[in-house]
């Protein structure tokens, strides 16, 4: 496979004493995005960080910031995010009951828009609008944390969303985030993922940029 993959740190694993620096070493790698994980203790059981910790990342890097918003009321919040800095805006399928006006909401706003699923939601809601979006997201852990372990059988859903994507002539791209690290990533590519998003398998690392690029190049990286 000779697949680039597009990579996006979970800044929830980041030094968040050390923001600063953390956008740097995002900044001066072969990351693509930032992915910030927005949680409410309402939709997911934690809470993380809101609208300046977005604002300090746009201010530290020019890579596309990759808002996933793990909260209960998505449509309240959207234009706040975006005015922030979001590029991407993500919202989950479980807490949005207008999914189509919230997309045309956060297109209207000038940024690109994402659906999640969690880990037991079906695809079939997606048929009525995966030619709206931007991009997939399919969580492969249960939303909440950093640091929890893949769930295998991801891969069949993945699959069935590529083929989704392909038959409905979307240009959607997918993404996976949860437990993704250097055993999974060219598999998960094979599937059909077009954005990583990887937390604690890159910011644990002694060489956050050695870990991005095995997991943007898998084969290469893996082969050497
Ligand atoms: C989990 C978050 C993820 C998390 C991934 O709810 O959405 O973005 O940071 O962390 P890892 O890569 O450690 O599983
Ligand atoms: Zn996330």
């Amino acid at each position: 496979m000779d697949k680039t993959m597009i990579i996006s740190p979970s800044i929830l694993s980041c030094d968040h004493a050390n923001i600063e620096s953390e956008a740097h070493k995002i900044q001066s790698s072969d990351a693509d995005w930032v992915h910030i994980d927005v949680m409410d203790g309402m939709f997911v059981p934690n809470m993380t960080f809101g609208l300046p910790i977005v604002k300090a990342f746009k201010k530290h890097t020019s890579k596309m910031l990759d808002v996933h918003l793990m909260i209960a009321t998505p449509d309240q919040y959207a234009e706040h995010y975006i005015k922030s800095g979001a590029g991407m805006l993500t919202f989950h399928q479980e807490a949005c009951t207008h999914i189509h006006r919230l997309i045309g909401h956060i297109k209207e706003l000038g940024a690109l828009c994402g659906i999640a699923l969690n880990p037991a939601t079906s695809l079939s809601t997606l048929e009525e609008i995966i030619c709206d979006v931007d991009m997939v997201l399919l969580m492969t852990v249960n939303p909440g944390f950093g640091g929890q372990k893949f769930i295998q059988n991801s891969y069949s859903k993945i699959s069935r969303c590529k083929e989704m994507i392909l038959r409905r002539g979307s240009k959607a791209l997918i993404e996976v985030d949860g437990g993704v690290d250097d055993t999974n990533a060219y598999a998960l590519g094979e599937a059909g993922v077009d954005v990583l998003v990887s937390g604690s398998y890159l910011f644990g690392a002694e060489d956050f940029n050695l870990n991005v690029r095995k997991i943007k190049w898998p084969k290469k990286v893996s082969e050497v």
